[in-house]
């Protein structure tokens, strides 16, 4: 399938790492420009490393926390400056911690959100006038399946995502009038440094790390970052112009719940 990605001009953020990169990547290798940002040098430039030859003169790399709304505005600022648009944005920089609910204070609560929330509400915000000026663009924020299925240890996350879900679907409504396609993906567990993190919080009863993670979904293995970067490239392109404001669950069946 042709996603005619070519020329585009993409910001992913959390791009240094996990599903983030791998959406970089096959991004620069469709023929799109990108901009990756994340806080951490090291893997910022290692993505840029993996882009390779191809990517000359298309990839820049930006050191950026993304819970400072100033630095969001600087961050789409720099995208516009170095390739005079923004086509796509992947809002994916976002990590809310697990844990007792009687045990996480508030700012656990309010530094989680202001990451994986008004991380991504601002991003929106910030780029949805340059879309609106070029007559399109697409948005795809990439949530989770804590959305789905609430659990007393990850309750800051799956709140979060609940509310991302609903961001979507009511940014979906405003992007109609502006031109702008917004989607959602919602991933099960997909094998990146933040899902080994986790492990023993959502499989502490598990054997081996290895056994954990086959358990994780019913077809005995988890995801991998290329397999959701797949279906971001799609929602993303043209391909995919009927499909706004849905929530897409990517998790090998693990949700077996009649949303998602
Ligand atoms: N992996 C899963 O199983 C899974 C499941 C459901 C949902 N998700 C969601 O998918 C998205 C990507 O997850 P992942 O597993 O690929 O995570 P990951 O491997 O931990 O990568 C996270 C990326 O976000 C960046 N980041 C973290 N804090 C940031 C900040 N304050 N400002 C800017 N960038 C920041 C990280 O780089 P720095 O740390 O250097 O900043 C890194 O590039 C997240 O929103 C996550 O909630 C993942």
């Amino acid at each position: 399938m042709q996603l005619d990605l070519e020329g585009k001009v993409a910001i992913v953020t959390g791009g240094s790492k996990g599903i983030g990169r791998a959406t970089a990547l096959s991004l620069i290798a469709e023929g799109a420009s990108v901009l990756v940002c994340a806080r951490g040098q090291e893997a910022l430039d290692e993505t840029v490393r993996l882009a390779g030859e191809q990517a000359a003169g298309k990839i820049v790399a930006m050191s950026a926390d993304l819970t400072q709304g100033e630095v969001i505005t600087a961050v789409v600022a720099r995208c516009v400056a170095e390739f005079g648009r923004v086509d796509i944005l992947v809002n994916n920089a976002g990590s809310a911690r697990p844990g007792d609910f009687l045990e996480l204070p508030d700012e656990a609560w309010l530094d989680d959100w202001t990451l994986k929330f008004f991380g991504y509400m601002r991003m929106a915000r910030a780029v949805l006038p340059h879309m609106q000026h070029q007559q399109g663009g697409v948005i795809v924020n990439v949530i989770g399946t804590g959305a789905l299925k609430p659990m007393g240890n990850y309750m800051i996350g799956g709140a979060a995502n609940a509310a991302l879900n609903h961001f979507t679907k009511a940014l979906a409504d405003e992007g109609s009038k502006k031109k702008v396609r917004v989607v959602g993906v919602n991933p099960g567990p997909i094998l990146t440094e933040r899902l080994q993190r986790f492990i023993s919080t959502f499989s502490p009863q598990s054997g081996s790390p290895e056994e954990a993670l086959q358990k994780m979904t019913p077809i005995g293995r988890v995801g991998q970052p290329e397999e959701v970067a797949d279906l971001i490239l799609f929602l993303a392109s043209d391909r995919a112009a009927f499909i706004h404001g849905a929530n897409i669950t990517i998790d090998g069946g693990a949700n077996q719940g009649l949303m998602g």
